[in-house]
C-alpha cells in the first residue's frame, strides 16, 4: 500500500506550474491513495483548480482535508460557509473525498484526518496565560486573526472538529477490517511535531497557534495508529515515538513551503 500525503500547496501564491510539476512528483510515486492535507488555496476557486489538477492525472481516491488558509475570507464570504458548505461541496463536485468527518478503508489500512485546530496547548511549556489572553495576542503572531470570520473561540472550534474525528476513529479501531491506522492532519497534534526555538523572539509564545497536542494525546491511546502525518508548519520533522505494549507510531511533518511544494511517500 502506497500513500502520497501532501499540503500547503497555497494557491495562488505557488505557481501553478510548480503544483504541476508536484502533481507529476505525486503520481509517479504510483500512489493507491492521495491526501491534500490542507492550505490549499486562499480562494474557494484556487482550492477548486489545485483540486483539479490532482484529479485529473490520479486514478485513486483523493481524500481532502481543510488547512488555516482554505478558510480565510476577504470579502463577501464567511468562513463558517465555507467550513459547512462550499469546501466539502467543491471537494465532492471535483470527485475527491472530504475526510473532515470521515473516513477511510483501503486494504486493511484505516484512514481519518482534520483540519486539527489549534487550542494553544502547544504553546512552549512554560508560558501559562488564560485563553482570553492567547486569543487577543493572536493578532500579533497569525493572520487567521484578521482572515477567519466565525463567532467560535479556537479552544470551541478545536473541540467541535475534535469529537466527529475521535467517533471517526474510533470506528476504524473497532473495525475488524483495520489493521494498522494513518491520521493526517493539517496542524500538528504530537509535541515531536513541533518545533521548538526558544531563541527566536515570539516563537515559543507563537507555537500556541501551531497546534493541538490535547487532540494528539487521544490519538497516541489507538492501539492501531501506526502514522500521524501533518502540514502547516512548513518545517520538516520525521520520528518514531514509542508505546508502553503497544506498536510504535511514525510521525511526520511536511517541509513545503511557499514556492516549494512538496511530497510524502508512505509504503507499508
Ligand atoms: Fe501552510
Ligand atoms: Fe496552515
Amino acid at each position: 500500500m502506497k500513500i502520497a500525503y501532501t499540503a500547503d500547496l497555497h494557491q495562488p501564491i505557488t505557481p501553478l506550474w510548480q503544483i504541476e510539476q508536484l502533481v507529476k512528483n505525486v503520481s509517479d510515486f504510483k500512489p493507491e491513495i492521495v491526501i491534500l492535507g490542507g492550505d490549499i488555496g486562499e480562494s474557494l476557486q484556487d482550492f477548486e483548480k489545485c483540486l483539479r489538477l490532482f484529479r485529473k492525472s490520479l486514478n485513486c481516491p483523493l481524500l481532502v482535508i481543510p488547512g488555516n488558509h482554505d478558510l480565510w475570507v476577504r470579502r463577501f464570504n464567511d468562513s463558517k460557509k465555507l467550513w459547512f458548505e462550499e469546501l466539502p461541496q467543491i471537494t465532492k463536485d471535483v470527485g475527491c473525498i472530504w475526510l473532515e468527518g470521515n473516513s477511510f478503508v483501503q486494504d486493511g489500512v484505516g484512514i481519518t484526518g482534520t483540519i486539527g485546530w489549534y487550542d494553544y496547548s502547544a504553546v512552549d511549556s512554560g508560558i501559562n496565560h488564560s485563553e482570553l489572553h492567547f486569543a487577543q495576542e493572536k493578532f500579533n503572531f497569525n493572520s487567521d486573526a484578521l482572515l477567519i470570520d466565525w463567532e467560535w473561540s479556537d479552544p470551541e472550534f478545536a473541540m467541535r472538529v475534535s469529537t466527529p474525528f475521535l467517533g471517526e476513529l474510533n470506528k476504524l479501531e473497532n473495525n475488524s477490517a483495520v489493521t494498522k491506522i494513518l491520521v493526517a492532519t493539517h496542524f500538528p497534534i504530537l509535541d515531536e511535531q513541533i518545533h521548538r526555538d526558544a531563541e527566536k523572539p515570539g516563537w515559543s509564545f507563537s507555537n500556541a497557534y501551531a497546534g493541538n497536542l490535547t487532540l494528539g494525546r487521544e490519538v497516541v491511546k489507538y492501539k492501531k495508529l501506526g502514522h500521524v502525518i501533518s502540514g502547516h508548519t512548513h518545517i520538516e520533522k520525521k520520528g518514531v515515538i514509542e508505546r508502553i505494549n503497544l506498536n510504535p507510531v511514525s510521525y511526520q511533518v511536511l517541509g513545503a513551503d511557499y514556492q516549494k511544494p512538496a511530497m510524502i511517500g508512505i509504503a507499508f
